[in-house]
């Protein structure tokens, strides 16, 4: 045990400071201007990993956390500094991050319009006494009877959840149980190990009319048990319906925010949405411009086709497979925007390199994490940053949501001399 001056912070928003020795200490839960009692967890080469054992000087930022399971369960890391510091320290990363792709100019923050309650989805694991979430940087899985970033609905719907697979001992078979909400309508996803007999009748009534229960097994793909197919919502003037299994962003006012500042940089021209998920980008853009979206996932890919024809949206072009695969075969001179919002692990090299040695005016690049989007912008040689924001996605969480626009290096005109 040693005190220790929180100075700093490192990539996931954890405190950190030096020790005595000079080793840099990466202390979770800890705000810059604090000095803490740090235990040593763990002894890396260059680094220590710490636990706070106490706050000897507090930070005027730092707050009562709201959830009872805050620093034992992984799915928060923020919820003992209030929300405008947090805001302050994701930037701080965020820029870090930027700097090194050579970026050192103004970064915007969007704020969530709710810092709790905000997620529309949750996954839940089994544990021995109930479902929970997974402590940090663990796969032991702690129970939760709520969780207050959950939606309030999709709240109720867990406790509701927690007492049917209880009072059904489904605990042994289950692996997993997904739950994503619209407002008050739910849509459960149980996924066992084995195929189980049971009867939802009981949860469908607790979770109301409205909801729709999926059953899989292993990898399989879910079907629908009983009740709603689809989440059905309109966004930005389209009519949408999202499969318990397809990607959706998952704070929906913060989303509405993303989509909109997509839409005002796109240019004059054809733009090809990769990474599309569900369509409802491509499907906005399309209202305008002719648009290419690119989804490897099925659940996706049909619900896109979908959205195309219940909108009636001519000039929306759903591609099923890899972004690698197809992009070459669809960009052309045309296409003057390419919108990529890939998973975690950002594009693949050769994507990069194919949009590198592409005429392609305008990159607008969605990421929800700044270590492979660094990476990623790195790649990009041929393009400069424009403008960076930060929409604050997942509240209460290291987690990020990043919009950066790059725009084509082109080469200036040199003046033509005239021959004497
Ligand atoms: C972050 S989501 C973006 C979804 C969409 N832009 C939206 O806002 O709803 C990433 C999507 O990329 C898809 N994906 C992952 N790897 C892919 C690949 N190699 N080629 C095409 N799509 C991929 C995933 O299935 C997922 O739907």
């Amino acid at each position: 045990m040693f005190e220790i001056d929180i100075n700093d912070y490192g990539y996931d928003c954890e405190g950190v400071g030096r020790r005595d020795d000079g080793k840099v200490c990466f202390v979770p839960y800890t705000i810059k201007g604090e000095r803490v009692l740090a235990k040593e967890i763990e002894e890396e080469k260059s680094f220590v990993r710490c636990k706070c054992e106490e706050v000897k000087k507090k930070s005027d930022k730092r707050v009562k956390p709201l959830c009872p399971y805050f620093e034992v369960c992984g799915g928060c890391n923020l919820q003992h500094v209030c929300y405008d510091e947090e805001l302050l320290i994701k930037k701080e990363v965020l820029s870090k991050q930027l700097c090194k792709a050579g970026y050192k100019g103004e970064i915007k923050v969007e704020r969530s319009e709710n810092e709790y309650f905000y997620r529309n989805k949750i996954k839940l694991f089994r544990a021995e006494k109930g479902l929970g979430l997974k402590k940090p940087a663990s796969n032991e899985v702690v129970v939760i009877e709520d969780c207050v970033i959950a939606e309030k609905d999709l709240g109720r719907a867990i406790k509701g959840v927690q007492t049917f697979v209880r009072a059904q001992n489904l605990l042994g078979q289950l692996k997993e149980v997904t739950l994503k909400c619209q407002g008050d309508d739910v849509l459960v996803w149980f996924n066992f190990e084995k195929d189980v007999k049971v009867s939802f009748q009981g949860l469908q009534i607790m979770l109301g009319y409205g909801s729709g229960i999926f059953v899989s097994v292993g990898n399989d793909i879910p079907h629908k048990v009983l009740g709603a197919e689809n989440l059905t919502f309109k966004e930005n003037g389209i009519d949408a319906k999202m499969k318990v299994n397809s990607f959706r962003q998952v704070n929906t006012p913060v989303a509405d925010k993303l989509y909109d500042l997509v839409l005002k940089n796109i240019k004059v021209g054809d733009v090809v949405n990769a990474y599309s998920g569900a369509g409802l980008l491509t499907g906005m853009i399309a209202k305008k411009n002719r648009c290419y979206g690119i989804e490897i996932g099925v659940a996706e890919h049909n619900d896109a086709e979908r959205l195309k024809r219940e909108n009636s949206l001519g000039k929306m072009f759903n591609f099923l497979g890899d972004v690698g695969r197809i992009l070459p075969k669809v960009l052309s001179k045309n296409i003057k925007t390419v919108v990529l919002d890939p998973p975690r692990k950002g594009c693949d090299k050769r994507v990069c390199e194919i949009l590198d040695n592409s005429v392609v005016e305008r990159i607008i690049y969605i990421s929800c994490d700044s270590a492979t989007l660094t990476r990623d912008l790195q790649r990009l040689k041929n393009y400069k940053i424009s403008s960076a924001t930060l929409f604050d996605m997942f509240p209460k969480t290291s987690n990020m949501e990043t919009l950066v626009v790059l725009d084509k290096i082109t080469l200036k005109k040199l003046p033509i001399k005239k021959e004497k």
